[in-house]
């Protein structure tokens, strides 16, 4: 094999140590590899150096503090230990501002990454890109060191789909797809992954075909939830149980595989589905197509934290108590379900619009760092959610974390007010409990239900 020739006692360097790249690197480092992770923010080194950092990911600091521990894994914030290895991968952050990706960071990291680059070393790209990034931008970035790509070193384009809450086991099993820049450049990153993490192998013929599998799987789920909420806010109207529907429909088979309805929420969040799609959506005005379903998704999706909010004001003026004045408990801010990730969260809205209307609003979230949750919504958490609860004229769940599983609320009935409703955002209540609910004298609205 042209690239990766040093095979048997691979060795990687991780450019970029943010959630993407952490989760690659103390899954590296767990199988064996001798991993340098690299990030230019000095504060980010020093706290994993430290054994203090904040990703809320389940096993994901002990993972990285024992490869720390072992020596298997060393951190650093300049790029002199790439040419020591064999394999760089590439995970720095690529957002998107106005629909147009900021690739500051890229550039950055390339033109750094050739400058150590040499002869063998192959660069996997885990970073999300639009088609034709890691061809036009990438690659000529890397070859301004000297070196020529697919002849002195190799490069390809490996999507990362994990998802936050579940990331370690995904990336373990998930199969990973690969584009390179040339056969050569193909086979070395396949017999990497199968080397060190063994997963299945999806080759694709081109980095671009690659760079569209990450984008095409995130524009489905985006669209998929946008549906998922439309039919909610039918279901809703109809009082018909939108998760007795979704459950339904997605028995019926369709080809080879079921419907497959997501779920209706509070909204979507995250770094990925508010971002990717538009990167797909821009790609196309650069070929003079109009990608209409992708825009609208977003505006529905976006839609969901006011639509939420106003299923609230609904029915504290049902109960007759306006929302100026009422207290509101939220419980779950994270953009997910078991995750402590605050990125975009559509809980942010959500308590903005509640404070704007006049809401005393208490939060409660027994996952995400209480730290970032009071930074972020220039609200101290309560500590306990007794505390969260006490008076609340509304309590609305926003993220369905299993450690909310045993706040029992027929059980705090005594301290929350004499009317009080429940919100779910999130489908979190089974029929059952709902009916337990409303015999214990609370009103109940779902996203759908
Ligand atoms: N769930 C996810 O968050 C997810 C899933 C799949 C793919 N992705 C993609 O993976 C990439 C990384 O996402 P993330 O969530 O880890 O982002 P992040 O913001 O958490 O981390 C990016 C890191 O890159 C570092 N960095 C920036 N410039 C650098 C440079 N020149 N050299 C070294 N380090 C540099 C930053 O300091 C930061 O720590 C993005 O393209 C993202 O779209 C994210």
């Amino acid at each position: 094999m042209k690239f990766l020739s040093d095979q048997g006692n691979t060795s990687a360097a991780v450019i970029g140590m943010g959630y993407v790249g952490s989760t690659v690197a103390a899954v590296l480092a767990g199988e064996g590899v001798d991993v340098v992770g690299i990030d230019v923010n000095p504060a980010l080194i020093s706290q994993l150096e430290q054994r203090s950092c904040w990703f809320s990911e389940p096993g994901l600091p002990e993972l990285l503090y024992s490869g720390l521990d072992s020596g298997r894994l060393r951190v650093s914030t300049g790029y002199d230990l790439v040419s020591e290895v064999d394999v760089v991968v590439v995970a720095v952050g690529t957002p998107v501002v106005d629909k147009e990706l900021v690739d500051v960071y890229l550039r950055e990291a390339c033109t750094e990454l050739s400058r150590h680059l040499r002869k063998g070393q192959l660069v996997i790209l885990k970073s999300t890109l639009p088609p034709g990034v890691s061809s036009n931008v990438v690659a000529p970035l890397l070859e301004g060191g000297g070196l020529k790509v697919g002849e002195d070193f190799g490069l390809a384009f490996c999507p990362e789909r994990l998802s936050e809450g579940q990331a370690l086991q995904e990336l373990r099993t998930f199969p990973i797809a690969i584009g390179g820049w040339c056969p050569d450049s193909v086979a070395a990153a396949a017999e990497f992954w199968r080397q060190t993490i063994g997963t299945e192998i999806i080759p694709c013929t081109s980095m671009e075909s690659a760079e569209m599998v990450k984008l095409a799987s995130n524009w489905w789920i985006d669209h998929n939830i946008a549906m998922a909420n439309e039919l909610a806010k039918l279901c809703g109207e109809l009082d018909v149980d939108v998760l007795e529907v979704i459950a339904a429909a997605n028995t019926i088979r369709k080809g080879s595989g079921n419907v497959n309805i997501l779920l209706p929420s509070v909204g979507v969040g995250g770094s990925c589905l508010t971002k990717d799609p538009w990167m797909v959506w821009k790609a196309g005005q650069d070929h003079d197509i109009d990608l209409d379903t992708i825009p609208v998704a977003r505006e529905v999706n976006d839609s969901m934290p006011a639509y939420t909010v106003g299923l609230i004001v609904e029915e504290l003026n049902r109960l007759g108590r306006p929302l100026q004045g009422a207290k509101v408990a939220v419980l779950g801010v994270s953009f997910k379900n078991n995750s402590g990730d605050l990125r975009a969260t559509p809980a942010l809205p959500v308590v903005a619009r509640l404070q704007q209307g006049g809401a005393d609003v208490a939060i409660f979230d027994p996952v995400a760092d209480p730290g970032e949750v009071k930074r972020l919504f220039g609200l101290a958490p309560a500590e306990t959610v007794a505390e969260a609860l006490s008076g609340a004229d509304c309590v609305a769940v926003l993220a369905r974390h299993d450690k909310l599983a045993d706040v029992d609320l027929v059980a705090s009935r005594d301290s929350v007010a004499q009317s009080c409703v429940i919100v779910d955002g999130r489908a979190y209540y089974s029929r059952e409990t709902i009916d337990r609910f409303r015999r214990h004298g609370f009103a109940y609205r779902g996203i759908g239900r």
